[in-house]
């Protein structure tokens, strides 16, 4: 294994999403968006951190190019943030944004690195929210597809990878279920269940559109993926796994993958009267855009166990770390099902995410076994406090422990058979974690800025010269 080497056209990558990064929320024209509202709740964020500023990408991303350059990246994962580009949504186009991002795609061409689009990473622009509720309205399927279109026929024949939806499932749970993104929204399964369908029909009308104008391009959705384990193998844990699979894995990837949902699940919600309505149309849709995704992307952090919950057992709303004082996170499920205790074999971040290796091998594997997928791990790192020393250097073994493992993992995975096209770190460089402020960090490159702010001045990290090797050797020299 120590001398395996990915495949010649392995894209090593590292990742990021516009409004953790970009900043310059009011600039050349860009709308506001559901966020740039939202961090301004009370309480919502941490210590009130917003994305105005960001880590200043907007304005440095020459520099932030040319460090993925000097590091050897293979491809760069960003996102395209819809209100720069039509700012109210679904009215006129936004030249200035569709310019931006044109700049930054060159860029990154100059340097041969591969960029890979994300059309959605979670902000919209709040217009539509205004308008219709968002991602409440089937209103939404025609002017997300129109949004799309527009960055296609832009960048066709520049950009050959895009990712549709970055973590439906975890947009839609947080915005709807447990408030903690917008549109802030508790509990309302019925509505839940609705706004992932015409997620699901956006991103499955996108797929045909995109296939149209850009033949030979690759797209697919990313999902967070968390595999599952049983706690041990009492049956009832056991089916606990298989219902915490069908309405928390399957329920996102099948509809990617086959077009349809997972019929006990959807029973289930039916019963419940929370399932969504779907027509002949929408399930002929779903149909013919999965069987034209080019790949599975996946989000991996980390795996969850699995362990029946009685009726009056814990529900899905509880306490999340979002300070980084570890042990503060609270025990979710779903009544009647599931819960989602610890693993007691496995470390956790300071955020109190597990550490699993070797899961990253067996979300692979279980995808490849499922759906005969390709895979594009389309982020995977580790949030910890860094600290710049005195002589400007960041030593962070800990996330070179971390991502070390993880490819090991991934290098199995391959040789068991997985096709694995990419691999992107999360993050590049520092970056706003949503609701966990600037504090948890992610990149190989340190930005100086901390909740009030900063010089934004860049440092690389140990890590980056770390993975620098791993690029050159082509995964050999971990
Ligand atoms: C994923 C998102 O959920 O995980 C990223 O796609 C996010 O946008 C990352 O930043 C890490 O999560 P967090 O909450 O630690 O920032």
């Amino acid at each position: 294994m120590e001398n395996f080497e990915m495949p010649n056209d392995f894209l090593w990558g590292s990742a990021s999403a516009a409004y953790q990064i970009e900043g310059a929320y009011l600039e050349d024209g860009k709308g506001i968006t559901n966020w740039d509202d939202f961090v301004r709740i009370p309480g919502k964020t941490f210590k009130k951190t917003t994305g105005d500023i960001a880590v200043d990408h907007y304005h440095r991303f020459k520099e932030d190019v040319k460090l993925m350059a000097e590091m050897g990246l293979k491809t760069y994962r960003f996102s395209i943030s819809w209100a720069r580009i039509i700012p109210d949504g679904n009215g006129e186009i936004n030249e200035k944004g569709l310019k931006f991002y044109e700049e930054l795609i060159d860029e990154c061409i100059k340097y041969k690195i591969e960029p890979m689009v994300t059309i959605y990473h979670w902000d919209l622009p709040k217009s539509l929210e205004k308008e219709y509720n968002g991602w409440e309205s089937p209103r939404i399927v025609d002017d997300f597809v129109r949004y799309s279109k527009v960055l296609f026929e832009r960048f066709k024949g520049k950009v050959k990878y895009w990712i549709t939806l970055n973590e439906q499932n975890i947009f839609t749970t947080l915005g709807w279920m447990t408030a903690m993104h917008p549109p802030g929204k508790f509990d309302d399964a019925k509505t839940y269940y609705k706004v992932n369908h015409h997620a699901f029909l956006a991103h499955a009308k996108t797929v045909l559109e995109f296939k149209k104008i850009i033949p030979n391009g690759k797209i697919g959705a990313s999902f967070a993926y968390s595999p599952s384990y049983a706690i041990n193998c009492e049956p009832k844990n056991a089916m606990s796994k298989l219902d915490f699979d069908d309405l928390k894995n399957y329920w996102w990837m099948d509809v990617y993958a086959y077009g349809r949902y997972p019929k006990s699940a959807f029973t289930y919600l039916k019963n419940k009267k929370v399932a969504p309505e779907i027509t002949k149309e929408d399930e002929l849709i779903l149909k013919e855009a999965a069987s034209k995704v080019d790949f599975m992307g996946v989000n991996y952090y980390q795996t969850t166990v699995c362990e029946y919950n009685p009726i009056d057992g814990v529900t899905p709303y509880a306490t999340m770390n979002t300070t980084g004082i570890k042990g503060s996170t609270q025990i979710t499920g779903e009544p009647g099902l599931f819960k989602n205790p610890p693993n007691n074999y496995l470390e956790t971040t300071d955020w109190d995410w597990t550490i699993d290796a070797m899961g990253l091998r067996y979300a692979c594997r279980e995808i490849t076994s499922r759906y005969n997928l390709p895979i594009i791990i389309s982020e995977n790192g580790l949030g910890a406090f860094d600290k710049k020393e005195e002589d400007n250097s960041i030593h962070d073994p800990y996330r070179i422990e971390y991502l070390k493992n993880h490819i090991k993992e991934l290098k199995i995975a391959i040789k068991e058979g997985c096709e694995v096209l990419a691999y992107c770190t999360w993050s590049f460089t520092d970056l706003l974690s949503w609701l966990n402020g600037y504090q948890k960090r992610y990149g190989f490159v340190y930005v100086d800025r901390d909740e009030e702010g900063g010089s934004m001045d860049r440092y690389k990290k140990d890590s980056y010269y770390w993975y620098k090797e791993v690029i050159s050797s082509n995964g050999k020299n971990l």
